[in-house]
C-alpha cells in the first residue's frame, strides 16, 4: 500500500504518450500565443477591481512597489515552472511534474489542489464580469431581473443566507459562453484569447498614455504613508500586506504550463512564453498604479472600478476613454476565464489518462481534438459555483490552493535535481537550490498570513479529494505494481 503511494510515471513513458500526436492533443501553439495566452489569463480581476482599494486600504502610492514584490515572488515560482514545463511538456502541468518526482499519491494531492485554484479562479472572475458587465449594462439603461443579478446564497457575518436571488445569471453566462469557445478547438480560443489581449492591452496603454499627462505629483506625496499603527495599514506592513493581496493579479501564469503538450516547440517556448508574459504584466501594472494613484489621491480609490474613477477625475478631455475601460475590463475579464477554463479542462484530462479520475474524461473529440468530456464537465462545475456563491468565498479559497501548488514546483524541483540529475533539461533555473527554496519559503510566508477559515476550506477540500483518491483512483491508476 505505501509503494503504491509512492509510485512513479516514468518522464520517457510521459513524453512518449504526449508525443503521440495521434488522436492526441495537437500542437499548434506559438511563443506568440503563449505570451497572449499568458496575458489573457493574468491581467483581469486583480488590475481592474482590486487594484485600488489595495492602494487605499494597504499601501497607498506604494502600491507600485507592492506589485514589484508581488512579481518578484511570481517570477521565482515561474523560474522553477519554466524548467519542468520545458522539461515534462505534457499537458497536467505540476500534476504531471509531481507524479514523476515524488509520487502518485502527492501528484494526485496537488491535482486536486490545481482543480481548486482554476476552478475557483474561473468562477470569482465570472462573477467580477457579472458585475462589470450589469454596470455597463445599466449606462445603457438595461436593467436584470434582480432575481438573475445576485448569488443564491452569500456569507455574512450570520453565516450562509439566501440573497432572494435564484442565480447569478451574467456569471452562468459567461462561463457558458467560454465552455462553447473551448469545445470549438484549442486554435480557434487561442484567436480569440489575442483579439481580446490586443483590447484589453490597448485599452490600459491608453489609459497609461493619456492618463500621464493628468498626474498630480501631490498625490504620490507621501509615496509610503504613515503606518496607522495597525499591522497592514500602510507603512511597510501595509506594502506587504498589499503585495499577498495583488498575488491574485498575477495568477494565470502558471496555467499556461497546462498547455505545453499543445504547443510546438515546448521546450524553448514555455520557459519564454511564462517568464516573459509575467514580466510584460508586471511592467504594465506598476504603470497603471502609478497612474491611477497619481490621477486620484489613494484615499478615495476604495471603489470597484478604480481605472474608470481615474478617467471621470480626468475631466471631459478623457470622457472618451470611459466606456473603453468598461468594455477593455469585460474583455480582459473574459480572457482570464477563457484561459482558466482551459487550463481547468486539462487537468482533468491528464489526471483522468492516468486513470485516478473517470477515463471519459480523457477522451478526445476527433475532429475538435478537445477533451469534450472534461469540457462539458468543467463548464457544468463552474456555471453552478459561480451562479450560487458569493465573491469573497470563492477568491479567498484561490490564492491559498495556488500558493500551495508554487511551493510543491519549487521543492520539486530541488528534488528532481537530486534524484535525476542526468535527465535533460532544456531551460535551467538558475541558482539552485537557492532560488527555489526562497520561492518556496515565499508562498510559505504568504500562506501563512491567511486566515484561518481559508485553511478550514482548504482542509475540507482536501478530505474530500483524499476521499475520492482511496475510495476510487488508487484502485484504477495506470500503474499497476
Ligand atoms: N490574474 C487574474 C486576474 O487578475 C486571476 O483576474
Amino acid at each position: 500500500m505505501f509503494d503504491r503511494l509512492f509510485r512513479k510515471k516514468d518522464i520517457s513513458t510521459m513524453l512518449e504518450e504526449a508525443s503521440n500526436t495521434q488522436g492526441g492533443l495537437r500542437r499548434s501553439l506559438t511563443v506568440g500565443h503563449l505570451v497572449a495566452l499568458g496575458i489573457g489569463a493574468i491581467v483581469g480581476a486583480g488590475i481592474f477591481v482590486i487594484t485600488g482599494q489595495a492602494a487605499a486600504t494597504y499601501a497607498g502610492p506604494a502600491l507600485t512597489i507592492s506589485f514589484l514584490i508581488s512579481a518578484a515572488g511570481c517570477i521565482l515560482s515561474a523560474v522553477c515552472y519554466a524548467e519542468f514545463a520545458a522539461m515534462i511538456p505534457v499537458s497536467g502541468s505540476v500534476y504531471s511534474y509531481s507524479y514523476a518526482t515524488i509520487g502518485e499519491f502527492l501528484a494526485w494531492f496537488i491535482g486536486w489542489d490545481l482543480i481548486l485554484e482554476y476552478l475557483f479562479a474561473c468562477s470569482s472572475v465570472a462573477v467580477a464580469w457579472s458585475g462589470y458587465m450589469q454596470n455597463l449594462l445599466l449606462g445603457w439603461g438595461i436593467e436584470l431581473p434582480h432575481h438573475l443579478t445576485l448569488s443564491t446564497l452569500d456569507h455574512t457575518v450570520d453565516g450562509w443566507v439566501l440573497t432572494g436571488s435564484i442565480i447569478n445569471f451574467p456569471a452562468v453566462f459567461i462561463v457558458a459562453v467560454i465552455s462553447a469557445f473551448l469545445l470549438g478547438g484549442i486554435r480557434q480560443s487561442a484567436w480569440i484569447n489575442n483579439i481580446i489581449v490586443v483590447i484589453k492591452v490597448s485599452v490600459i496603454l491608453l489609459f497609461i498614455g493619456f492618463g500621464l499627462s493628468h498626474v498630480d505629483t501631490g498625490n504620490w506625496t507621501p509615496y509610503i504613508p504613515e503606518n496607522t499603527g495597525t499591522y497592514g495599514s500602510y507603512g511597510w506592513s501595509g506594502i506587504l500586506r498589499g503585495a499577498a493581496v495583488v498575488f491574485f493579479a498575477f495568477l494565470g501564469f502558471d496555467a499556461l504550463s497546462t498547455a505545453a503538450q499543445e504547443t510546438r516547440n515546448p521546450q524553448k517556448d514555455m520557459p519564454r512564453g511564462i517568464l516573459l508574459s509575467l514580466i510584460i504584466c508586471a511592467v504594465l501594472y506598476v504603470a497603471v498604479t502609478a497612474v491611477l494613484t497619481g490621477i486620484v489621491h489613494y484615499t478615495e480609490l476604495k471603489t470597484d472600478a478604480p481605472i474608470a474613477l481615474a478617467i471621470d477625475r480626468a475631466g471631459t478631455e478623457l470622457a472618451w476613454l470611459g466606456p473603453l475601460i468598461k468594455l477593455g475590463a469585460i474583455a480582459g475579464l473574459s480572457s482570464v476565464i477563457l484561459v482558466m477554463m482551459l487550463g481547468q479542462t486539462r487537468i482533468y484530462y491528464a489526471i483522468a489518462k492516468d486513470r485516478l479520475l473517470p477515463e471519459m474524461f480523457a477522451k478526445i473529440h476527433p475532429k475538435r481534438k478537445v477533451p469534450h468530456n472534461a469540457t462539458i464537465f468543467a463548464g457544468i462545475v463552474t456555471g453552478v459555483i459561480a451562479g450560487t456563491l458569493p465573491l469573497n468565498v470563492l477568491s479567498e479559497l484561490v490564492s491559498i490552493g495556488t500558493l500551495l501548488a508554487f511551493t510543491i514546483v519549487c521543492l520539486s524541483v530541488v528534488v528532481l535535481r537530486k534524484t535525476q540529475p542526468a535527465l535533460n533539461r532544456p531551460f535551467k533555473a538558475p541558482l539552485v537550490p537557492f532560488l527555489p527554496l526562497m520561492g518556496a519559503a515565499f508562498c510559505i510566508l504568504q500562506m501563512a498570513s491567511l486566515p484561518w477559515n481559508t485553511w478550514l476550506r482548504l482542509i475540507g477540500w482536501t478530505v474530500c479529494g483524499l476521499i475520492i483518491y482511496f475510495a476510487y483512483s488508487i484502485r484504477h491508476s495506470n500503474k499497476k505494481n
